[in-house]
């Protein structure tokens, strides 16, 4: 059963009153709150997955959840300045149902909402932090800052893969071990970090948010080729045609030859965008390999082997992290 940390009910709030201030004193302020649908009461919002996880780590390994909230913060935030300069990136026009700020006000103002939106998650973490010891926030702020840096370096292969005829599983591991799971580690560290941790305990758990970031790529990616609109908010179908590097197209480039590996080789061995049909053809192909159901497994290995680490190394005390986890392989938002 998913239980909610205290400290959680008060994140949206505290996000809130964050966004306010840097908001009203700042050029970049009403397209930051566009980008968190802040004044729209019907807005999709995003999950707040990385600040629950960070929080709820925080209270399992003994803290009070809300010396946490400053990091909690933090981290969306950064999560959301990622998301910015991704939709730029990868050309995408919609996010949670609604357009993109570069699709609304153009490349250079969602540029610099966004490098502005990156520079507030670390005020937010130093000056969201009164309650811990400086040299904890400063080892904080490394932590933030070097999964920020691994980040970029995922979304570089990504984007550099857009223009390979062929990646292997491999590189593909590498790319979204950057560009997602290196986030989702630094959550579930900057929680034990807040509590006080040991640093062996938060490496520990940096290990558990890795795999656990793996998982859930893996699941973006077969949301990104099989989702529905109505529950992504996503154009359906919209990383094969922009011939993304996926978990569902890496894995059917490992399977023998066969007269639906060719359809999926050829597509991808071409460069720049497919039309709407071939990437139909791809999809059905794709299914008809097995990649969505060796998808849903690897999503499930991974989540195991997230909550093992956990197992092994006693952490995740009351199982509240796992549950989190285990509701990643059927999440269709
Ligand atoms: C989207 O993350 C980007 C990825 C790393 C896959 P989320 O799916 O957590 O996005 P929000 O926070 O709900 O908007
Ligand atoms: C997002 O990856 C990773 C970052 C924003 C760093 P994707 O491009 O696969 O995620 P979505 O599908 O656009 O959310
Ligand atoms: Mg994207
Ligand atoms: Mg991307």
């Amino acid at each position: 059963m998913l239980v909610r940390s205290p400290s959680f009910e008060q994140f949206e709030g505290y996000l809130e009153s964050v966004l306010g201030g840097a908001a009203a004193n700042n050029a970049n302020g009403p397209l930051i709150r566009e980008h968190f649908g802040l004044d729209d009461p019907a807005a999709k919002r995003g999950k707040r997955l990385r600040p629950q996880i960070l929080l709820t780590v925080a209270e399992c390994e003994g803290g009070d959840g809300s010396v946490a909230l400053g990091a909690a913060a933090a981290l969306e935030l950064l999560h959301n300045f990622s998301l910015i300069h991704d939709d730029i990136e990868d050309g995408d026009e919609m996010r949670h149902g609604r357009p993109t700020l570069w699709a609304r006000h153009g490349v250079r103002a969602a540029l610099v909402a966004g490098d502005a939106m990156s520079a507030l998650a670390y005020l937010t973490l130093v000056d969201g932090s009164p309650d811990l010891p400086p040299a904890r926030v400063a080892a904080m702020l490394r932590c933030l800052q070097e999964a920020h840096f691994r980040m970029c370096e995922g979304q570089a292969f990504d984007i550099g893969f857009e223009t390979a005829t062929f990646v292997t599983f491999d590189e593909y591991v590498r790319m979204i071990e950057g560009k997602t799971a290196a986030l989702l580690a630094v959550a579930c560290e900057l929680g034990a970090w807040a509590a006080g941790a040991s640093e062996e305990r938060a490496a520990a758990y940096s290990s558990v948010g890795r795999a656990y970031g793996l998982a859930f790529q893996v699941r973006d990616d077969v949301l990104g080729t099989w989702g529905r609109t109505e529950e992504t908010g996503k154009p359906s179908g919209a990383d094969i045609r922009r011939r993304k590097w996926s978990f569902p197209v890496a894995w059917a480039l490992t399977q023998p030859p066969s007269a639906d590996r060719a359809i999926v080789a050829d597509a991808y061995a071409t460069i720049g965008m497919l039309g709407e049909e071939h990437a139909t053809r791809v999809i059905a192909a794709l299914e008809r390999l097995g990649a969505r159901d060796a998808a849903d497994e690897a999503c499930l290995a991974y989540i195991n082997e997230a909550n093992g680490i956990s197992a092994a190394q006693a952490l995740d005390r009351d199982g509240r992290l796992a549950a989190l986890f285990n509701s990643t392989a059927k999440r269709t938002v």
